[in-house]
């Protein structure tokens, strides 16, 4: 490990102990127990989905398959981590990494799913309802205060250097896999063989990834979570969307690129060119004191001056804002918080913990909150051609180029994603 992420990792240990001892106690707590979670198998069957370990745990160990373990957090003590490590040779037995984190637990070995020791007035936080009814009787403790739960989700919107330098890294790994997949699009490969071309070259298994990867040719780009790999190439080769990450020490990245394919419309290819420029344009937006939903509406406006200025609605730019028609075309929000989570905590809550909801018009949106330094988001504008959104808009008298858009819904739609930290002077985008 670089002496650089060491350090910054033993300052984002001292940050968490200096920040959990006030929370605990403004709580009226004297200890919090947090269960990483596990997988739960499927019905009738001992095969389980892939695992991640609940994001308070990770704040912490910064490892995402953390199963049947418990941290104990106490002020002023050292974390108590209980990390279950079975002699079982059917596996490969737990082992930690060696990073700075370790030396400052103790760290108690389980050969068996234990319940942990709770001390004093405890809370407890973790999808304990999976623990079986034998151990949730034993412990004695408030479950998941939501008022704790919620200053905890509040500290993790703040991301300390070591955080954002782990956000980066996931950056740098998943864009080798964004050029893999671009470079076996253009050898013609269908939606299979770029996931894996990805896969490869952003070092991953599948059942790793922070999300499943979006990987849509021609229509599928319009899909907005497509959540299938075609096998075989199409014929024709209209457009590709790659939405895919990677996580590094439970960090993630989320990064969508978007590509004309030779068989594209000229005019789609001058749309892509747009959608990186508004991408640019509202990344340099990013700066602490910016309300996020100001950035949303922002990104409306300009979407529709690229509607009007490529000739899919011949109207004002206002009209298409005022009349709704940019919410048909990006029906989701502008990003997001990321973090341990992909879709991070507290985006959608005040910093006192009451909601923060999204506006009645924006409803996907899930940030609501004004930037502020050490905050980490995404800023994703798209275009798509979803019929099932613009059909009703047949209907109406309002001046789309329906010609223009049924000759560019072969192609799906676009969206550019990159990774942006708040810093205190403005931005630092992560996406190399
Ligand atoms: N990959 C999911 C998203 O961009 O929010
Ligand atoms: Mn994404
Ligand atoms: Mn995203």
């Amino acid at each position: 490990m670089s002496s650089t992420l060491f350090n910054l990792q033993l300052d984002h240990i001292a940050h968490l102990q200096r920040a959990y001892a006030p929370m605990l106690s403004e709580h009226g707590f004297d200890s919090l127990a947090i269960y990483s979670g596990h997988a739960s198998v499927h019905f009738a069957d001992d095969h389980t989905p892939p695992f991640q370990t609940y994001g308070h745990f990770m704040h912490w160990v910064g490892l995402a398959d953390v199963q049947h373990s418990w941290l104990i957090i106490q002020p002023e003590k050292r974390p108590q981590l209980y990390l279950y490590a079975p002699a079982d040779f059917w596996h490969l037995p737990t082992h930690l990494p060696e990073e700075p984190w370790v030396a400052a637990f103790d760290v108690h070995f389980c050969s068996d799913k234990i319940t942990p020791p709770l001390i004093g007035n405890a809370a407890i936080i973790g999808d304990t309802d999976q623990l079986a009814a034998s151990h949730q009787q034993t412990m004695q403790a408030e479950r998941q205060p939501e008022q704790l739960v919620n200053s905890l989700n509040e500290l993790r919107l703040f991301k300390t250097p070591y955080e954002i330098a782990c956000i980066r890294e996931a950056n740098r790994l998943a864009i080798a896999g964004h050029q893999a997949a671009q470079a076996a699009f253009i050898g013609a490969s269908g939606e299979l063989d770029i996931q894996l071309a990805y896969l490869g070259a952003s070092r991953q298994r599948e059942s790793n990834v922070p999300y499943q990867n979006i990987i849509g040719l021609n229509q599928h780009a319009g899909v907005l979570h497509y959540q299938h790999y075609d096998l075989n190439a199409p014929k024709r080769r209209y457009s590709l969307l790659v939405d895919a990450g990677r996580r590094f020490r439970g960090y993630c990245a989320d990064i969508t690129r978007a590509y004309a394919g030779p068989d594209a419309p000229v005019a789609f290819g001058e749309l892509v060119t747009a959608m990186h420029d508004l991408k640019d344009e509202l990344v340099k937006g990013v700066a602490p004191g910016v309300s996020f939903i100001a950035l949303h509406e922002q990104m409306h406006q300009q979407l529709a001056e690229i509607l009007v200025a490529h000739g899919l609605f011949k109207g004002t730019a206002d009209q298409a804002v005022a009349e709704g028609v940019t919410r048909l075309f990006c029906p989701h929000g502008l990003g997001h918080s990321l973090g341990l989570q992909v879709h991070d905590v507290a985006g959608l809550r005040h910093s006192d913990g009451t909601p923060a909801p999204a506006p009645e018009q924006h409803p996907a949106l899930r940030l609501t909150r004004t930037l502020r330094p050490g905050m980490v988001v995404t800023i994703e504008p798209g275009l798509y051609f979803i019929a099932m959104l613009l059909d009703p808009l047949r209907n109406t008298s309002l001046p789309v180029n329906w010609r223009l858009v049924d000759q560019l819904s072969s192609c799906g739609g676009i969206r550019i994603e990159d990774n942006v930290a708040v810093t205190e002077s403005g931005f630092d985008n992560l996406t190399p």
